[in-house]
């Protein structure tokens, strides 16, 4: 099985939908200049809910070539849920994908393994691809190993499903985010295996074997090479770094 690799940017909470017009626009020139080829590394932004109607008429518009999607998602498609955001309305903006169970949400936002559930349930449901982020502190890392969480996380949000269903899965070590200490290829490599292995009996061998598994955690330029290199690795969920245009764009084009 040949899987696309994909770069992600995820923006977080930074620029707001003027500054994301200038960032994506530069963006693709910048990756147009280097002869960037799409078809074979995709690369993809997460901008603030706000933005991505402006980024949406931006890309179409210019038949830009780049995907974009929500940071997160409602587990319900529409009703009294005050501030909330339906998968539904990220369709309708034409994204392709959601960020699901984000460490930062699990951590402020109290999003448990249920809640993580459902809303992979409804970004599948109104046609998203769910990047399904899961990952260990530190704590966890030195009780338990680096596996153990993050196959928990896995399965308890893949519960409900189906074989042949089409994710992404983040390995994102808390430990790693935004701290400039990013895991090393061999240990992302080895939790990625160890999650490719456990997708087969959740969603079928072929569907486990298309699954891009991305690392993220203090990914940029100087270091996206050793993960790309890595058999299990397939991609990045790129934070801090996705903000820096130069940066963003040199790890798009690690080869
Ligand atoms: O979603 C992205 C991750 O949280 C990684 O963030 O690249 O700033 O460490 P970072």
């Amino acid at each position: 099985t040949t899987r696309t690799p994909l770069i992600a940017g995820n923006w977080k909470m930074n620029l707001d939908h003027l500054q994301a017009i200038a960032f994506v626009q530069k963006l693709a020139w910048s990756l147009k200049d280097a002869r960037h080829d799409f078809d074979a590394v995709e690369v993809a932004v997460f901008p603030p809910f706000t933005d991505l109607r402006s980024v949406q008429t931006l890309i179409s518009a210019d038949k830009l070539p780049l995907k974009f999607g929500g940071q997160d998602l409602s587990a319900y498609d529409s009703g009294a849920y005050t501030g909330e955001i339906s998968g539904a309305f990220l369709s309708a903006l034409d994204c392709q994908y959601v960020i699901v169970g984000h460490s930062e949400r699990r951590t402020l936002h109290n999003e448990g393994d249920d809640e993580v559930a459902a809303k992979v349930a409804a970004a599948i449901k109104h046609g998203l691809v769910p990047v399904l982020c899961v990952g260990e502190t530190a704590e966890d890392l030195e009780k338990h190993g680096p596996s153990a969480v993050p196959v928990a996380q896995l399965k308890a949000a893949l519960a409900g499903v189906k074989d042949g269903a089409n994710i992404v899965v983040a390995y994102e070590p808390v430990w790693a985010i935004g701290s400039g200490q990013a895991a090393t290829p061999e240990q992302a490599e080895q939790v990625a295996a160890q999650l490719r292995a456990v997708l087969v009996e959740l969603i079928g061998q072929e569907s486990a074997a298309a699954t891009r598994i991305l690392y993220g955690g203090s990914v940029k330029a100087a270091n996206i090479a050793g993960f790309m290199r890595q058999p299990n690795v397939d991609g990045a969920l790129v934070g801090g770094a996705s903000l820096d245009l130069t940066e963003f764009s040199s790890i798009a084009q690690f080869q």
